[in-house]
């Protein structure tokens, strides 16, 4: 009997465990504007309503920014192929690792910790605020990894501007307290962010 009940917990554990990762659904890879049209309207925005992506809207950006579009490469290149960027997510329910591959977001912290991803006032109010963290021992150099960062954030400025979002890419944030927060090991650092979210109407 106490074994059975040690396993219901576990189970029940686990259950819950699991329910706190967000399956992305498919994303849609046949919408949006032409990439003349998104390129014209490419730009930051630095105001956010709270309003929150739908889980949609999440899976397209995130697939967009860094997302497999091939058997074993991304939507961004890389310099050597080294892939070494992987991105934390920020949303008010806690803070998500995107397992590209498996296309999902898996909780790293409960809670919402959206006033640490940056030092600017409207980092707080932006629904999500993309991480993005390179991996030292995988990249060919610091350089290089900066350089694939810059492919990563104009695939997010590019599906904003198609969508119809507001976003801002963000050298500004405290790299030593989200260091902390991610529980980041020392080959792995925040080299850049960027915060997303529908713009207040005019
Ligand atoms: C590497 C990099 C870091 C940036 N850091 C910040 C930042 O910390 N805060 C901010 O508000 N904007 C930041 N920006 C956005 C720039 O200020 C913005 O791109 C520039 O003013 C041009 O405006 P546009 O993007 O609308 O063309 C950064 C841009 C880049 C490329």
């Amino acid at each position: 009997m106490n074994k059975f009940i040690i396993f219901l917990s576990f189970s029940l554990l686990a259950t819950t465990l699991i329910a706190q990762d967000i399956q992305l659904p498919t994303p849609d890879k046949k919408g949006g504007k032409t990439l003349m049209q998104a390129l014209s309207e490419r730009k930051s925005t630095r105001e956010f309503q709270e309003k929150e992506l739908s889980n949609n809207v999440l899976s397209n950006l995130l697939w967009a920014a860094n997302g497999f579009n091939r058997d074993d490469k991304r939507t961004a290149p890389t310099a050597n192929n080294k892939q070494e960027l992987e991105l934390y997510v920020v949303l008010k329910t806690g803070i998500y690792f995107y397992h590209a591959k498996k296309h999902k977001l898996a909780l790293v912290k409960k809670g919402d910790y959206r006033k640490s991803a940056g030092t600017q006032a409207y980092v707080a109010d932006a629904p999500i605020n993309i991480l993005f963290v390179s991996d030292s021992e995988k990249a060919s150099s610091k350089n290089y990894a900066y350089t694939d960062c810059g492919f990563v954030s104009q695939n997010i400025y590019l599906y904003c501007a198609s969508e119809g979002l507001g976003t801002v890419v963000r050298g500004s944030f405290n790299k030593e307290e989200l260091q902390e927060l991610l529980q980041l090991p020392p080959n792995k650092e925040v080299l850049l962010a960027q915060s997303v979210g529908y713009t207040p109407a005019p």
